[in-house]
């Protein structure tokens, strides 16, 4: 990995409804298909020496849709999991999740939980899988969790600082993203990643998210080695 290889891509995986439907075919089937998508991004990711790779799958607003698609997206969410162990064990990469894990379905959370926990030493590479996930749910839940300690006493409000809270987040120990990725022509974060995101670079494209392939995220990562990073510096 070079200087110009970002360590974090985060991607909002979007357009597989819209996918589906120009092909007259029901959303669920845009869905399949974008899962396809997700084992291909993973390889590619391996193949271009991206440490860390999380994916926007399912949104705490994502709840509100109708009942068929949340179950379906469920049901879709565990089958892609199950089919795709072996290549986390292949290739070393540890699973992990992050969102409100208590909305999820029991079956779900037991296959997650049991991954983890099987992938849980491997530091070849993560794959960051968000599920339920707002970013102002985290923040708001990182806010809660000093304010409780504060109230019984084992926290200076004081020293409540961007690193305090930053702690308290979902997964404190990743690095934040570089770069984030949406597809299908949306330019919006849609509650992604709020904090995390403060110095990311963004790459939207067209292509919807099922036919996002290896030469799309090559060409997010070349656009991203154009960019000139400034942190506010010179
Ligand atoms: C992304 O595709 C997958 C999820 C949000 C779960 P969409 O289902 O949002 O597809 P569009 O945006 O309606 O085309
Ligand atoms: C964002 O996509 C959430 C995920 C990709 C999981 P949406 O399709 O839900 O976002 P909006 O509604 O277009 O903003
Ligand atoms: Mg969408």
């Amino acid at each position: 990995m070079d200087g110009t290889t970002p360590r974090h891509v985060a991607i909002i995986m979007d357009g597989n409804g819209r996918w589906a439907k120009a092909r007259g075919l029901p959303r669920v089937e845009g869905h399949k298909a974008g899962a396809e998508t997700v084992r291909r991004a993973m390889r590619a990711a391996k193949k271009f020496g991206v440490r860390y790779l999380t994916l926007y799958a399912f949104s705490v607003e994502n709840w509100s849709r109708p009942p068929a698609e949340v179950r379906a997206l469920m049901r879709l969410l565990r089958f892609t999991l199950r089919r795709t162990e072996k290549e986390f064990h292949e290739n070393k990469v540890r699973l992990r999740v992050m969102g409100r894990r208590s909305d999820l379905p029991a079956s779900l959370d037991k296959v997650l939980s049991d991954m983890e926990a099987a992938t849980a030493r491997y530091d070849e590479g993560q794959l960051i899988l968000c599920l339920s996930y707002g970013g102002r749910t985290e923040i708001a839940a990182a806010a809660r969790s000093l304010a409780e300690d504060a109230a019984a006493g084992r926290l200076d409000p004081a020293t409540v600082d961007e690193a305090a809270l930053a702690s308290r987040l979902y997964l404190p120990d990743v690095p934040d993203p570089d770069l984030i990725v949406r597809t299908s022509g949306e330019e919006r974060l849609s509650n992604f990643l709020l904090w995390q995101a403060a110095y990311a670079e963004f790459h939207f494209t067209p292509v919807a998210w099922p036919d996002f392939g290896e030469a799309d995220f090559k060409a997010a990562l070349d656009a991203y080695a154009k960019r000139q990073r400034r942190f506010g510096g010179l």
